[in-house]
């Protein structure tokens, strides 16, 4: 099965075609970086706009570089959420519009579980059950996935997300944006024992993430060391290559203790770490360690898979149209989808006062 991958979420605009739902034809990404970059984040204006400018061309160059013509696709996947509306609206139009001209299936995925799906290539086959933690800029969630398209969320963040973490910390000491990538380079010449970061615990025992607190800290921390931010250029101190390491060090411990407490609870047969925030080489490393002592493989996307792709939206989507789903023409984003089908129990987090940002 050949299907067209189209995923315009966020900042990036992207589209690939993958045949049998683990084998890249092309794999094209446009990213917006650049444009936003000067902002500290990325603006939802600037981002449609642009979107509407890249998509045509850059599904052109998908067929090209794939050589296959438009008529042998077998059906489409877009991303219709959660996501920026105005981004979002751009991939599902084109994507309806191409899949009534072409006459050929469509249906629409979750980003997140296209993220989860980027392990698809470039490992074994994932063995169910699975545990499936999704880190990037706008999520950190904990799945519980039984069997392919079951998910139950076993922990999320109750306010910011890793990604978005990292983003805010670099912003504040003036490395730019994205912060991820630049904080794990000054990490690598820093001391992560620096600086004594708490790694956050909910005080109602509930396995959920938080980053805003740490935050604070940072910015705390920052203040009382007078700490300059660097201006445009300038070379990092030693102060702050120490503060990303110790803060970059805290995530991870963060992020992995929690996987690996749930695992232990769970016992599932593989682990997946994907998203933006599984480029980072420290939160790879600490995965590896807790896999083994786990006795568990640990599956990531290539680094290229890692951050948003359409390549990991085909892969949903293939699974989706060889199970018979279709969505009609009237396909809509949907800013808030969640990404979830087996209860939890919600009235245990009423009774433990657990309140979610996100
Ligand atoms: O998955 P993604 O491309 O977009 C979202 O769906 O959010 O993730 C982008 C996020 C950004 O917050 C970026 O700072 C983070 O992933 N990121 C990293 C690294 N590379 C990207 N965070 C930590 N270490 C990295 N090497
Ligand atoms: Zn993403």
């Amino acid at each position: 099965m050949l299907v067209l991958g189209i995923e315009t979420s966020c900042d990036e605009t992207a589209a690939a075609l993958v045949r049998n739902g683990n084998e890249i034809l092309s794999s094209v990404i446009s990213s917006q970086i650049d444009i936003h970059k000067r902002f500290g984040g990325v603006v939802p204006e600037l981002a449609s706009r642009e979107h509407l400018d890249k998509i045509g061309p850059v599904i052109d160059e998908a067929f090209a570089c794939a050589k296959v013509e438009r008529n042998s696709i077998d059906g489409l996947a877009v991303t219709v959420g959660p996501g920026l509306v105005g981004s979002l609206l751009v991939g599902v139009s084109y994507a309806k519009a191409m899949a009534f001209a072409l006459n050929k299936p469509l249906v629409g995925v979750n980003h997140i579980e296209g993220h989860i799906y980027s392990v698809a290539f470039e490992n074994p086959p994932v063995i169910h059950p699975a545990l499936a933690l999704i880190v990037s800029g706008g999520h950190t969630n904990l799945f519980w996935v039984p069997e392919p398209g079951k998910y139950k969320v076993v922990a999320r963040t109750r306010d910011d997300a890793a990604g978005e973490a990292f983003d805010k910390v670099a912003k504040l000491v003036g490395l730019g944006y994205p912060g991820g990538p630049i904080i794990e380079r000054l990490a690598r010449e820093g001391n992560p024992r620096a600086v004594k970061f708490a790694v956050p615990r909910m005080g109602d025992g509930l396995p959920d993430f938080s980053f805003s607190g740490l935050k604070t800290a940072v910015t705390k921390y920052v203040r009382e060391n007078d700490l300059q931010p660097l201006k445009h250029g300038e070379a990092p101190t030693q102060a702050i290559r120490d503060l990303a390491a110790s803060f970059q060090s805290v995530v991870v411990r963060s992020l992995v203790g929690t996987m690996e407490k749930v695992a232990e609870e769970y016992y599932p047969r593989t682990l997946i770490v994907a998203g933006g925030v599984a480029c980072n080489g420290a939160l790879r490393e600490a995965c590896r360690i807790a896999a083994k002592r786990l006795d568990v493989p640990v599956y990531f996307p290539s680094p290229h898979l890692s951050t948003d792709n359409a390549a990991m939206i085909a892969a949903a989507g293939t699974v989706k149209l060889g199970a018979g789903e279709r969505a009609g023409l009237d396909l809509n984003a949907d800013v808030t989808l969640r990404l979830g089908n087996i209860e939890v129990d919600e009235d245990a987090q009423k009774r433990a006062g657990a309140r979610y940002r996100l």
